[in-house]
Order: structure tokens, then C-alpha cells, then sequence
């Protein structure tokens, strides 16, 4: 039986969500990681410093006693962010960063922008400040296949971006394709991406395996087997821009199964052993802490975490689903199947 020891790692991109749910879900991350990159989109959005600190206390309240675990709050960028509090919310530590949801990409992102040409003087005043842009990076204009969205995302929007704002630091979040890999890569200087465990594990494939799959539903949805494979070397092929961020999503079961079923895949409770499956098949275990423990903490100029975790390739049983207190059930990845990594006891 293999094991692996390595430094705690931690979530560089994570939706907690609030209330009932929230509260089920934020064990599953703290648990497992040291910090996360905490989401702002809320209803409504979390956009300012004196919100992102309220919600920040919130989600304290829901870590488990004795749980080392560290939020890091984002500004959910909208056409009229007011740039001198997000400076000044990054200032008094508040903010980590702010995310660019292209209006109407994804889950809550109704309030997010509309053109970045309404939010040059914010994008310049994160420049001048060193806070790093996350971007969901998808056009949403509906002639554009929702398969091409990231690469037509990176080409018409981020590289124009990068080349105006030559200081301005990037996240493109959750990348899914070989084109978003290579815009990251070269710019790794000032660029970093997350890679979640389901687009190195699945390719668009998995959502119709013998029916229409909800469960494997989010965004970006999964791509071509090609896309897939790049990802993969990206993950283990050792270049520090390319760190661990789940995009864990959770929606209640019967808003999944649904006829217009929401967009996200909930990971929290299996992430570490899926990436350790992904990192395992590729004889690239050697390679797993830097993309887990250390590459993220290096792009936000952090220190890494001082704790070990030892993981050991011990099959576990994952639950069917998960009770979120009277409003529903939760399905995560790998429900009813065994994670095949799992924490040493
Ligand atoms: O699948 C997704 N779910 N993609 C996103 O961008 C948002 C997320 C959510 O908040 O549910
Ligand atoms: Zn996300």
C-alpha cells in the first residue's frame, strides 16, 4: 500500500455558500486543507470589504473546534466596484483577491461585469496594488459553442488584458482546455491556474455515460478527451503556475436533477484523494506537493503551511449522499463509489 506525506494542503478556490449550507459544507474543506480561497458569489454578491468580513466570521463559526483552517475572502467585481474599498479591504487584510465573473457566465453571476472596459480603473488600481484577478474565464456572447467559451475567453479578452495591464497579477480559475494551459504558461511569470479534480478525471464523455449525468455538470463544462490530457501534464508536468483549487460547488440534489439543473460539482469531501488518483496514474506522485501545497502559496506570497498530512492508498467508501439540514441532500464526487486515497489515521 503506497503513502504519501506532505505539507497540509490548501484550496485555492472553493464556494462555501452560507446559512444551512454552509454549514454542512465547510467541515469537508477544513478538514482537509489549510486555507481556501473563499468564492463571492452569494445572493447577493459579496462586494464589499465590510461584507467580505461579516461573511468571513460566518464561515468561522462553522469550522469544526481544533480545526486549523483559514479563510481568504475575494470581492465579487461587479461594473461599480468601488475600487478605494477593495484597495483598502486589501489593505487591512480582508481581501485576498477579486473575481471576474463575465455577466451571466455561471451560478450567481447576474451582478457580475459586463465589459472589462467598465472596470479599467479597478483592474488598474489591483495592478498598482499587487491584488491578484481571478477570472471565470468563458465568453458568454451566444454565438460563441459553449465548448470554445474558455478559448475565446483567453484569446479576445485575457491576452488583451495582460497586454494592457503589464502588472496586473492573474488567476484563470478552473482552467479546462489546452489553450487556457498554454496563455497561463506563458505568462507564468505573473500568472498562475487552478485545476479542478474533475476536469483531470473526466472528459465530456462522463456526461452522458449511459444518460444525461447532472452530478458531472459545471463550468466550464468538461471538454474534449485532448483538453483533458493537457491538463494532466499541466498538473504534474512540475511548472509551479498550475496549483490545486477544487471549484467545489455544492447544490442541493433535487436542484441538479432538475430540468434547468444548476451548474457545480460538490468535491470537498474526496478532493485530496482525487487529485492523488489523477497524480498516482500519471507516476507523478513525486510532483503532487508542489502542485497541492506549495505553487499556490508561492503565486499569493504566502509561506506554505509547516503541518504534514500523510495520505495512503486505502480505498474508502463514500456516502450516497449528505443531509443539509432540512432543505435537501448533497451528492458529492465519488458518492457510492470508494475514493481510492484516504487520510492516514
Ligand atoms: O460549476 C460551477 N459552479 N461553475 C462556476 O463557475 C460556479 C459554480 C457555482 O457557484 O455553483
Ligand atoms: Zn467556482
Amino acid at each position: 500500500m503506497r503513502s504519501l506525506t506532505f505539507r497540509r494542503p490548501d484550496d485555492w478556490h472553493v464556494h462555501f455558500r452560507d446559512g444551512v449550507m454552509m454549514k454542512t459544507v465547510v467541515p469537508y474543506t477544513a478538514r482537509a486543507f489549510g486555507r481556501a480561497i473563499i468564492m463571492p458569489n452569494l445572493t447577493p454578491p459579496v462586494t464589499t470589504a465590510a461584507m467580505a468580513e461579516a461573511y468571513r466570521q460566518r464561515i468561522m463559526e462553522c469550522v469544526p473546534a481544533g480545526t486549523d483552517f483559514t479563510p481568504l475572502m475575494t470581492c465579487y467585481l461587479t461594473d461599480h466596484t468601488d475600487a478605494a474599498d477593495l484597495v483598502a479591504g486589501h489593505k487591512a487584510g480582508i481581501f485576498t483577491a477579486a473575481k471576474l465573473y463575465p455577466a451571466h457566465a455561471t451560478t450567481n453571476s447576474a451582478h457580475g461585469v459586463t465589459s472589462i472596459d467598465h472596470i479599467m480603473n479597478v483592474l488598474e488600481a489591483m495592478a498598482e496594488n499587487g491584488i491578484p484577478l481571478l477570472t471565470h474565464g468563458e465568453v458568454t456572447r451566444a454565438d460563441v459553442d459553449i465548448f470554445d467559451r474558455e478559448a475565446r475567453f483567453a484569446e479576445e479578452i485575457l491576452a488583451p488584458l495582460l497586454q494592457r495591464l503589464p502588472e496586473l497579477r492573474v488567476v484563470m480559475e478552473h482552467i479546462t482546455t489546452e489553450q487556457g494551459a498554454a496563455l497561463v504558461l506563458a505568462h507564468k511569470h505573473r500568472m498562475g491556474a487552478t485545476i479542478t479534480p474533475q476536469h483531470l478525471l473526466y472528459n465530456r464523455n462522463a456526461l452522458f455515460q449511459g444518460g444525461l449525468r447532472p452530478h458531472m455538470y459545471c463550468l466550464p463544462v468538461l471538454k474534449r478527451e485532448k483538453h483533458r490530457q493537457a491538463l494532466r501534464k499541466a498538473a504534474t508536468g512540475g511548472e509551479t503556475c498550475f496549483f490545486l483549487g477544487t471549484d467545489t460547488a455544492p447544490h442541493l440534489r433535487h436542484l441538479k436533477e432538475s430540468d434547468c439543473g444548476c451548474a457545480g460539482v460538490f468535491s470537498a469531501p474526496v478532493a485530496v484523494a482525487a487529485y492523488l488518483q489523477v497524480f498516482a496514474e500519471e507516476n507523478a506522485l513525486d510532483r503532487f506537493e508542489a502542485f497541492a501545497s506549495l505553487n499556490g502559496p508561492a503565486f499569493y506570497r504566502m509561506a506554505p503551511n509547516e503541518e504534514r498530512v500523510t495520505y495512503v492508498e486505502r480505498p474508502a467508501r463514500i456516502a450516497e449522499e449528505i443531509e443539509v439540514d432540512g432543505a435537501g441532500k448533497l451528492v458529492s464526487l465519488f458518492s457510492g463509489e470508494a475514493a481510492p486515497w484516504s487520510l492516514a489515521a
